[in-house]
């Protein structure tokens, strides 16, 4: 198979448009000139990387992001460089899962993104990775209406010699500052374990699952304090109610089987936590068709998106959708085409177009 050396730099691109951003990077919008087609750039500075990241982060990410391959991970097709940042060129999403107005999705489709993330994580630790990072921000709705998993940059591969999460020495009392640099902002997501400062592992990536599955079904995250502190505290002690607090309204009761799949999870110890196969074996997700999950018809989450969210309106105008009244059963689709948005060589593989491309190590280490 002939390999074509296609690199890219940011001239490539027209129209950009920021669409998103994190404590990394900014995330835009913008057109491949040669092809006519919508893509997200994320650009990484790389004087902030130098002071937030280790360069062993950066690499994970870069190496990571380009290999992996599902319906439900974000694709990233290629990454390149310049002075002053790294990009990535990914598919396109409308916006993250706290973009969207989850109130107006049905049971039926909530069901069908939970168990879209369950896939997802599932096809993560088959690949040995654990993500350590899962949050409603991390997981985008992308333009084939399938919900993907994004931000690796906490990401680890198990077969790896494991950095421990210290967030504190597992003697001290939890800190009021976050120490671990792997995580940032709030802890909301984060597993009892990694907040102890123990090595996260495949149970740590379900606790953040099942965290995910009530905030989707809720519209509320399953902790909540005044302060990081009380946080901690909370989620370290497991303190959690399934039902509404006190002035608060659940988008979706919570049926008997999905309270007693959570839980079977937000448990402390990480090795009485349900397993993957367990999860898709359970009771709430009956009826679901794992083997064709992904060629199913997603929701429709056409005009599901709130407008206040995005300060890019510009954004939202572009990516609408023609909505959808229809109903909330799931119709087997034939499988999609293999859709690169680059044109494939002659044997129709688009890997080609995935440069192999680690950041190098002079960039990121400190001057
Ligand atoms: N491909 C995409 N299409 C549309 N929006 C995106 C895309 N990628 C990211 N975003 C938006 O940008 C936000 C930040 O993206 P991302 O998590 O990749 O950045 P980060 O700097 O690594 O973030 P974090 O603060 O979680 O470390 C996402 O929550 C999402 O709203
Ligand atoms: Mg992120």
């Amino acid at each position: 198979m002939s390999h074509l050396n296609l690199t890219f730099t940011k001239d490539d691109f027209y129209d950009w448009i920021p669409i998103g951003s994190g404590s990394y990077s900014t995330i835009y919008k913008v057109f491949y000139k040669k092809v006519p087609k919508a893509f997200s750039l994320k650009v990484m500075n790389k004087a902030n990387l130098r002071n937030t990241r280790s360069s062993e982060s950066i690499k994970t990410e870069c190496d990571l992001v380009i290999r992996l391959k599902h319906t439900n991970i974000l694709r990233v097709y290629s990454a390149f460089e310049d002075e002053t940042s790294i990009y990535f060129v990914q598919e396109l999403g409308y916006g993250n899962l706290t973009d969207l107005d989850l109130s107006s999705l049905s049971f039926d489709d909530l069901r069908y993104y939970a168990a879209e993330l369950v896939e997802a994580i599932a096809y993560l630790h088959q690949e040995k990775i654990l993500h350590r990072d899962l949050k409603p921000e991390n997981v985008l709705i992308c333009l084939d209406q399938h919900i993907k998993i994004i931000d690796f940059g906490c990401a680890k591969l198990m077969a790896e010699k494991s950095i421990p999460s210290v967030l504190v020495p597992p003697s001290e009392s939890p800190p009021l500052q976050p120490r671990n640099p792997s995580i940032v902002g709030s802890p909301l997501y984060v597993s009892p374990e990694v907040l102890e400062g123990k090595e996260a592992d495949q149970a740590s990536d379900i606790w953040s699952l099942a965290c995910m599955l009530f905030y989707i079904y809720t519209g509320h995250p399953l902790f909540s304090a005044p302060t990081d502190y009380l946080l901690y505290q909370q989620i370290i002690e497991c303190q959690y109610s399934l039902t509404p607090k006190k002035g608060q309204t659940f988008h979706h009761s919570l049926p008997e089987e999905l309270c007693s799949l959570l839980s079977q999870i937000l448990v402390k110890d990480p090795t009485l936590r349900l397993s993957i196969d367990d999860i898709k074996g359970h009771p709430f997700f009956e009826g679901i068709d794992w083997v064709h999950l992904s060629y199913q018809e997603p929701p429709n989450i056409s005009s599901t998106f709130s407008n206040n969210v995005d300060a890019s309106p510009r954004t939202r105008n572009v990516l609408i959708l023609p909505r959808d009244h229809g109903s909330t059963s799931r119709t087997p689709i034939p499988p999609p085409p293999n859709e690169s948005f680059f044109p494939p060589d002659s044997n129709g593989d688009d890997t080609l177009f995935c440069v192999a491309w680690t950041a190098p190590s002079d960039v990121f280490d400190a001057a």
